[in-house]
């Protein structure tokens, strides 16, 4: 049964249109990283916070820092300010950011090692993270919806036991291979802990969620089905049941030639597609009644100018008439001036 079909409250956020099968015009525009350093109110918040963990479990410090990108461009969506590490912090795994390196975490890579991890410990850390959620209720302007999220488990456990992150996921692939019984425990677990963050995030307010698999484009089709597609469709059977409401978007990034697959199997309302994927498979898939988000390269708002407008115009104009969210294809990377963003969402609305 897909979301229309389901008991839906009518709401007038335009984000959700395309949720109940009301294309917009223009699209609803949401960015991935729409909160980060390319902002310097950012930056002057996450210095006074001293780390970036610290940022992630202090409520008022993430809800400040997921206004400030919808106070300066009037997104149709805010995304909750945390990270999909914060899910393995929780369990137990010692997970730091290092300034300019990205995320170090002591390396899981066996049956033993998941001794150190404890999903009774984890509701306090995610308690944090809900209490942000409520706090953005009550600060979000009424026409923004407020989108949650967790890490799907298989990119979870890429980080988990790389330790950092990697071109190649090799650890996990590894451990995958060597022992699939050791390492379904870790995605078993992990896909118990997201369902317990996710369902807290929509009992706090949250109004859509997505679950992002960054690397999900590095498995072969078989082992794509194991870790990506049954622990992702496990997720979104459970969060359906108890918040039949809350739209639930898939972001299995590299994994293109199988988002049909991953569409019917997992049940998501929509997926977000990356930068490679062809306008074509976007229009096909949303002819048939999932919501599209994409897909704009982060590139081209580094660079901004005609060949943004361009870009932009083309991928509204493929989308035309579709349920459809204008997003990027991956996340905003730190060098884009504001000024582009400012520039792209004038483009959408004029
Ligand atoms: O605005 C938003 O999108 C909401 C917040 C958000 C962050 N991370 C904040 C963040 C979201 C949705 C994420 C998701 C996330 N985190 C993913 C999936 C999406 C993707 O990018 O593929 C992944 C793989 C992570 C893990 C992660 N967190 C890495 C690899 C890094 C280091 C890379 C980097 O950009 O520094 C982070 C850190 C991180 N998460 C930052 C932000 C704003 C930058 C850290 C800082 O401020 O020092």
């Amino acid at each position: 049964m897909s979301l229309h079909e389901r008991t839906v409250k009518t709401t007038a956020k335009r984000f959700l249109l395309p949720f109940k099968s009301k294309a917009g015009s223009p699209p609803p525009v949401w960015l991935m990283r729409q909160a980060g350093r390319y902002l310097p109110e950012y930056r002057q918040v996450r210095t006074n916070a001293g780390s970036f963990l610290d940022l992630c479990y202090t409520p008022k410090l993430a809800a400040e820092v997921t206004l400030q990108p919808i106070r300066r461009y009037g997104f149709d969506a805010a995304i909750l300010f945390s990270d999909i590490l914060v899910v393995p912090e929780a369990l137990g795994q010692k997970v730091s950011f290092i300034e300019g390196a990205g995320p170090r975490l002591d390396p899981i890579r066996s049956g033993e090692d998941l001794s150190r991890l404890d999903l009774s410990s984890s509701n306090d850390k995610f308690a944090r993270v809900w209490d942000t959620v409520s706090m953005l209720g009550q600060k979000l302007p009424s026409e923004t919806a407020l989108i949650g999220f967790c890490g799907a488990p298989w990119t979870v456990a890429t980080y988990m036991a790389e330790g950092r992150g990697s071109t190649d996921q090799a650890a996990a692939r590894n451990w995958a291979y060597r022992d699939p019984v050791s390492f379904g425990k870790l995605i078993d677990l992990l896909t118990e802990a997201s369902i317990a963050y996710l369902s807290g995030q929509a009992s706090a307010g949250a109004e859509a969620l997505q679950i992002f698999d960054s690397w999900a484009g590095s498995l072969a089709d078989d082992e794509f089905d194991r870790w990506v597609i049954a622990p992702t469709a496990q997720i979104v059977n459970e969060i359906r049941s108890q918040h039949p409401d809350v739209p639930i978007i898939g972001f299995p990034r590299g994994a293109s030639a199988s988002l049909a697959k991953y569409i019917e199997l997992t049940g998501v309302d929509g997926v977000s597609c990356d930068t490679a994927c062809p306008l074509s498979t976007m229009q096909t898939i949303a002819r048939m009644g999932t919501v599209v988000q994409g897909n704009l390269d982060p590139l081209l708002l580094v660079g901004g100018g005609e060949a943004l407008d361009k870009r932009v115009d083309a991928i509204i104009d493929a989308m035309k008439g579709l349920p459809f969210v204008l997003n990027l294809g991956h996340g905003i990377v730190p060098e884009t001036p504001p000024e582009n963003v400012a520039r792209l969402v004038q483009r959408i609305r004029s």
